[in-house]
């Protein structure tokens, strides 16, 4: 039997993930050494392989098959457009794609005006004005603390990630609109899902059965 490989998002998805694992009986204990620096692991027994990697980058290796099964969040899975199957809702890492800005900004939304729009994720916030709201904006791309970019006047809204709000918050700015809600998902490789019907099934069955139990 060969290994099937899964490619987690570093970080708080990872932990979520290998506990949710855990509750169906998969377990990895090298993979719960904080201080290690491997990137690999390996379930001899199960033949299971998962492996750390970005969170945009995981679609990527779902896609070129480096992995067969993939787990990152909604947003990037929208934003990278990747040819993939998203098989599962995992119902953790919940927040909200929100197009935020001060309340000022309240009345560019409301009538329509050419805005500039400062994110981490250009297509989505492209396809959100562009193909559902019909406005024109200019996207500027940001790589991160984007809750600047209003206050220090690049842009007059932001595109971005909602969890708590805080961040919202502590710096004068609040959600105009609400884009999508978004969640941990799993992703599947087009062709492994052929080739790996039973397992990938199987595993999914257990998934969501464990799911049932906890609500
Ligand atoms: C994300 C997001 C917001 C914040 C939202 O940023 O971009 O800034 O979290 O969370 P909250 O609603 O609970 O305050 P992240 O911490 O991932 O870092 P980044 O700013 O570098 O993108």
């Amino acid at each position: 039997m060969s290994y099937l490989t899964f490619a987690l998002t570093k970080g708080r998805l990872a932990d979520e993930t290998m506990k949710m694992f855990e509750r169906i009986g998969i377990t990895c204990e090298e993979m719960r050494d904080k201080q290690s620096r491997k990137l690999i692991f390996i379930n001899e027994e199960k033949k299971l392989r998962f492996f750390l990697a970005k969170g945009p980058d995981v679609p990527t290796y779902v896609e070129y098959g480096a992995a067969d099964i993939g787990v990152t969040g909604k947003d990037i899975i929208l934003e990278e457009g990747r040819r993939l199957y998203e098989v599962m809702d995992l119902g953790f890492g919940r927040c909200r794609m929100c197009v935020c800005g001060p309340e000022s900004a309240r009345q560019y939304l409301a009538s329509n005006q050419l805005i500039r729009v400062a994110t981490k994720y250009p297509n989505i916030a492209k396809d959100y004005f562009f193909n559902k709201r019909h406005q024109t904006v200019d996207i500027i791309k940001l790589n991160g603390s984007i809750e600047l970019a209003p206050i220090v006047g690049l842009s007059e809204v932001i595109v971005d990630i909602v969890e708590t709000g805080s961040t919202l918050r502590e710096n004068g700015l609040g959600v105009l609109e609400e884009v999508c809600p978004l969640s941990a998902r799993m992703v599947v490789n087009q062709v492994s899902m052929k080739m790996e019907q039973d397992r990938i099934r199987a595993l999914i069955d257990m998934l969501r059965a464990s799911q049932g139990t906890l609500l």
